[in-house]
């Protein structure tokens, strides 16, 4: 989706040096007027309520309460849970002769995992994913049918009060799980306010669902679609987590998050102004030609850096071990458990300037 006809422009960071610099300077590039470009879509209240939407020092705390829950030794704990579900999932596939990996496969089981992490009953998994993905799609007519206006004035107080039922449960019986976390936080001596707990259950269950989804889902494609690299992972299963790497720097989720200058500044030369907003684009710099060689091929043995869970700074991803967990179990079980998959049709695309992810990969499970 383009700018809305009432924004200014913006500057566009394309090189992974600069998006390094902007990254790491949140006193000069702010994360607290909005995340993305587009002012006139997710309701700015409600990113402004999330922490990516935050500057330090109420950032900070914030993410803290989550930090120690997210550190891949606390992660590895879940390996054989997450497993469990990718198995359950594929097993449901596995006597059809095609399926649609982004929502057959993909969708079930980064809504089950984040569904488990954040307490929610299995049953509740789908329609708030559905709820999510309208959020997150917000520009694309078949996620977001009903348009932006029913969007805001009725998606998103639904799912408030959705969400208001599961705290008020949480407040009469605490569970260990992580909108319990958010509820009973106390930063400074003050309890979070409701609307920045759904602001903070929204980022987790958005963050847990999709972007997890939208990396599985390119890498099985360019698996596919690269025989000779999907063969090098049959014989040799240890180098799924560098496909996994490839992948994430290849296809990052999200094609860009927005700063807005806090004051008169330069980067690369250019003279940003104070309130000015600065695009970071993620494929750009995760193929800059300054860092990779041979940028647009994708090599499973490349094991590269990239900057699909951000370049450092305080709002690098919080789920990066989780993430990488499910990307590991979801696409080495996926290839093993079915080598010569083939497409079956055309994958599509999700309509956003946000979002770089496939909709729909029809896939013939056998060959
Ligand atoms: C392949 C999967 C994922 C990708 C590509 C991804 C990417 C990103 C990116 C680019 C950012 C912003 C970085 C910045 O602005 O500097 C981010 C932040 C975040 N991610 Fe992820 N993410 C993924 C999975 C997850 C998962 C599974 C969770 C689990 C809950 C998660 C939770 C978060 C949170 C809470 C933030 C905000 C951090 C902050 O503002 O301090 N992410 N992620």
């Amino acid at each position: 989706m383009a700018q809305s006809p009432q924004d200014a422009g913006f500057w566009s960071v394309t090189k992974a040096e600069h998006i390094r610099e902007v990254s790491r300077d949140w006193e000069t590039y702010s994360s607290a007027q909005n995340i993305i470009l587009n002012d006139h879509a997710v309701p700015v209240e409600l990113v402004q309520g999330m922490f990516i939407g935050m500057d330090p020092p109420k950032h900070d705390r914030i993410k803290a309460l989550f930090q120690r829950g997210f550190t891949p030794k606390a992660i590895d704990q879940h390996e054989d849970a997450i497993r469990a579900i990718v198995d359950r999932v594929l097993d449901g596939v596995e006597a059809r002769e095609e399926c649609d990996l982004v929502n057959d496969v993909a969708q079930p089981v980064v809504a089950r995992v984040i569904g488990s992490f954040m307490g929610l009953d299995p049953e509740d998994d789908m329609p708030w994913a559905t709820a999510i993905n309208t959020i997150l799609g917000f520009g694309d007519p078949d996620l977001n049918p009903k348009g932006l206006e029913q969007l805001v004035a009725e998606d998103v107080p639904e799912m408030f009060q959705k969400c208001m039922a599961l705290v008020a449960e949480r407040r009469a019986n605490p569970t260990d799980d992580l909108l319990s976390t958010l509820i009973f936080a106390e930063i400074d001596g003050d309890r979070l306010t409701d609307e920045e707990i759904f602001s903070g259950f929204v980022l987790l269950m958005a963050a847990g669902n999709d972007s997890t989804k939208a990396t599985y889902s390119s890498c099985m494609r360019a698996l596919i679609e690269h025989p000779d690299q999907r063969q090098m992972l049959l014989d040799d299963p240890s180098l799924v987590s560098s496909a996994v790497e490839e992948a994430l720097r290849m296809f990052p989720a999200f094609a860009h998050f927005r700063r807005t200058a806090t004051k008169d500044t330069t980067l690369a030369g250019c003279p940003i102004k104070k309130g000015d907003k600065v695009a970071l684009w993620y494929p750009s710099s995760n193929r800059d030609e300054d860092v990779y060689k041979d940028p647009d091929r994708f090599d499973v043995t490349r094991n590269p850096e990239h900057q699909a869970f951000g370049a450092g700074g305080r709002h690098f991803c919080l789920g990066t071990a989780l993430a990488r967990l499910e990307l590991r179990i979801l696409v080495g079980e996926t290839v093993r458990r079915f080598p010569s998959m083939t497409l079956a049709g055309e994958p599509t695309w999700v309509l956003s300037q946000f979002s770089s992810q496939l909709k729909s990969l029809p896939v013939r499970l056998g060959g």
